[in-house]
């Protein structure tokens, strides 16, 4: 959804460049690859590890493709997440928000069939959170994430962060998420800096000046999140994440 917005091309080496500097490890991941294009271009630009979302697809067809994706990626080094179930809704998208759909979760029978199947790395899951805002609560099916993190000895990913209670993220990290995906309250937190700073001084003209509040902005939710998922200080002592 980013690519109206950057060119992966152009942008893969600013990252790289901040990841290198950084003093923690830092994966540079491409998030919901559609096709297999998408996939080889991260590729050449560099990235670490990439998502490839064939959720749309029925299981045989989504195990077809994320097999030769898997395929392709571990020939070069290059970790795969795939996605079972769909997470629906629109990362970043309106305010009136969705409803998650069971019949869509992950069977946890059929999260194994697939892991066996395609060998891949990671997997997002669908457990009741959706891209973007909720309509109403969160309702998270925790029996069901329980179940498939005991047919399935990958690293399972939670997408849809935004809007899920703290502590329904720590029961999730607790039952088996090693990763989430959290996006709609940055973007958020980014643009109510920016109408704060321009409801200040109205008269602003220095458009960098407000790229540096949605960089607050941004900074201070992930700082949070964080903290709420038990990740402060992670790298600090050596584990196999940091050795990796
Ligand atoms: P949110 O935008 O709902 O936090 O979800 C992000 C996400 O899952 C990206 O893949």
């Amino acid at each position: 959804v980013h690519f109206d917005y950057v060119d992966m091309e152009a942008m893969a080496p600013v990252v790289q460049r901040a990841a290198q500097l950084a003093p923690i490890p830092v994966a540079l991941h491409l998030d919901h690859g559609l096709s297999l294009q998408t996939i080889v271009r991260a590729i050449r630009c560099g990235f670490t590890s990439v998502m490839y979302d064939g959720s749309e697809y029925p299981l045989e067809e989504n195990i077809r493709r994320t097999k030769q994706i898997v395929d392709i990626c571990h020939s070069v080094g290059v970790t795969v997440e795939a996605e079972l179930g769909q997470v629906t809704g629109g990362e970043g998208g309106s305010k009136e928000g969705t409803v998650a759909e069971p019949s869509l979760f992950t069977d946890p029978q059929e999260a194994a069939v697939f892991v066996e199947e395609t060998g891949v790395d990671a997997l997002a899951v669908a457990i009741g959170t959706v891209h973007g805002l909720y309509k109403g609560e969160p309702k998270l099916d925790f029996d069901r994430l329980a179940e498939i993190a005991r047919r399935v000895d990958i690293p399972l990913v939670l997408h849809g962060g935004t809007g899920v209670p703290d502590e329904d993220f720590k029961r999730a990290i607790q039952l088996g998420i090693c990763k989430v995906n959290f996006y709609t309250q940055t973007s958020i937190a980014a643009v109510n800096r920016i109408k704060e700073r321009l409801r200040k001084e109205p008269d602003l003209i220095k458009f960098p000046e407000l790229l540096l509040e949605a960089k607050i902005g941004i900074k201070e939710t992930v700082k949070r999140q964080i903290q709420v998922f038990g990740s402060v200080g992670m790298c600090d002592h050596p584990n196999p994440l940091c050795s990796s």
